[in-house]
């Protein structure tokens, strides 16, 4: 069974590719290293002992993903290809909806001609806005979101639901929280490029003295101590929730559409001083904040609840925030022997 794995040596992709490996799926991963690095592809061979099969080009380059399909025998994608910069996405919208909605159409255009199903797709919380009860289960409402990020995520997910209806196929929706930490062979891991914008890969390069310190965006939110929460997510667990969801598209045989629609956190929110607490606690090691103004378009709070992923797929989070931290350090380490 071939696995398209678009986005497969990013962050979450690399890791769900160890968990496909793991499980005996042949993987085909298609990524243009845009945001990601070679190595982490033989660090994927080290893990698992095994090699997938890898193209380095431009999903907007259908000419080339038809040559992809053409040959292998692919049997499911999990699309994670997409550029994910919040910020840099409101300064260029066109390119983000061209990166992550050309590389998509592109995909369903093949899925579409060669009558393929069981497809994939890296939704975001961000389709939620700030919801207005806590925690948030897949009825709770959509909110257009205000970035242009997320808005190519809830296109997305409009695009693959009318494809699924048009053409009868199955497709599945995974809605992360935020997703953190490393593999625990601390070989693969998130690598940010640049100054990072979320906040644990912040406190990690600041832990390590790469940044002099940590700006909190806003202590006045209506919360217990003032700083805003969010549902931190294992990284590995995040992965195997995928196997999970690919599984059971690929164990329906009934005839019709499937959309499944899954929300994937921990079910538990941590506000910014508790992440940064329980990483200093994790680590012993300090990591010097200060507290600034809040950063525009955040939300106050958002937390999943996590009962159709468990009750529907038999996933659930294993990880504790503080077992994620320590994975996170470890792979600061790796990053900062090996000069990277
Ligand atoms: P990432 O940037 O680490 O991985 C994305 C990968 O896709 C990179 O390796 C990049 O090189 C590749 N890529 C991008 N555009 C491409 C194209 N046109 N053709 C081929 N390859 C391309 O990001 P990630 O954190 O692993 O996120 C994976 C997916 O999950 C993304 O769709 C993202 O929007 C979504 N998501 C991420 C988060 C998060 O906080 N990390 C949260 C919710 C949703
Ligand atoms: C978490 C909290 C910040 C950095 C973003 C995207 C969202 C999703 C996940 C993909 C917030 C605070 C952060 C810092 C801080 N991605 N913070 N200092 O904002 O929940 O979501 O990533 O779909 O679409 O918008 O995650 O990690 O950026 O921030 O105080 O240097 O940490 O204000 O409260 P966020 P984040």
């Amino acid at each position: 069974m071939a696995i398209l794995v678009t986005g497969g040596l990013g962050y979450i992709g690399s890791h769900t590719v160890v968990e496909l490996l793991n499980n005996n799926f042949e993987v085909v991963i298609v990524d243009d290293l845009s945001n990601s690095e070679k190595f982490i592809l033989k660090n994927i061979e080290n893990i698992t002992g095994r090699k997938p099969v890898f193209y380095p080009f431009d999903l907007k380059r259908r000419e080339l993903l038809t040559q992809v399909f053409d040959a292998h025998s692919i049997d499911g994608c999990i699309n994670f290809a997409a550029s994910k910069a919040v910020g840099e996405s409101q300064i260029k919208p066109v390119d983000y909806y061209e990166n992550n909605l050309f590389s998509l159409i592109n995909i369903l255009q093949e899925f579409k001609e060669r009558g393929l199903s069981n497809f994939i797709f890296s939704s975001s919380c961000t389709v939620y806005g700030q919801a207005d009860t806590m925690p948030i289960d897949e009825n709770t409402p959509l909110k257009m979101p205000e970035s242009v990020y997320g808005k190519t995520k809830q296109m997305g997910e409009e695009i693959l639901a009318d494809f699924a209806k048009a053409y009868q196929r199955k497709i599945c929706l995974l809605r992360y929280f935020n997703p953190i930490g490393a593999h625990p062979s601390f070989k693969i891991g998130e690598l940010p490029m640049g100054i990072p914008n979320n906040l644990v890969p912040y406190v990690m390069q600041t832990a390590a003295g790469i940044r002099e310190k940590l700006n909190v965006w806003g202590n006045d939110y209506p919360t217990p101590d003032g700083t805003a929460i969010r549902d931190y997510i294992y990284v590995v667990d995040l992965a195997k929730a995928h196997v999970a969801a690919l599984q059971k598209l690929m164990q329906d045989t009934a005839d019709g559409a499937v959309i499944d629609i899954y929300n994937l956190g921990t079910g538990k929110g941590s506000s910014v001083l508790e992440v940064i607490k329980a990483f200093e606690v994790a680590n012993n090691v300090e990591v010097p904040y200060q507290i600034c103004e809040r950063r525009e378009g955040d939300i106050t709070i958002a937390y999943a609840n996590v009962d159709k992923a468990e009750r529907e797929l038999g996933w659930k989070s294993e990880t504790s925030l503080e077992e994620s931290l320590k994975t996170v350090w470890e792979w600061q380490k790796y990053l900062n022997a090996r000069n990277i």
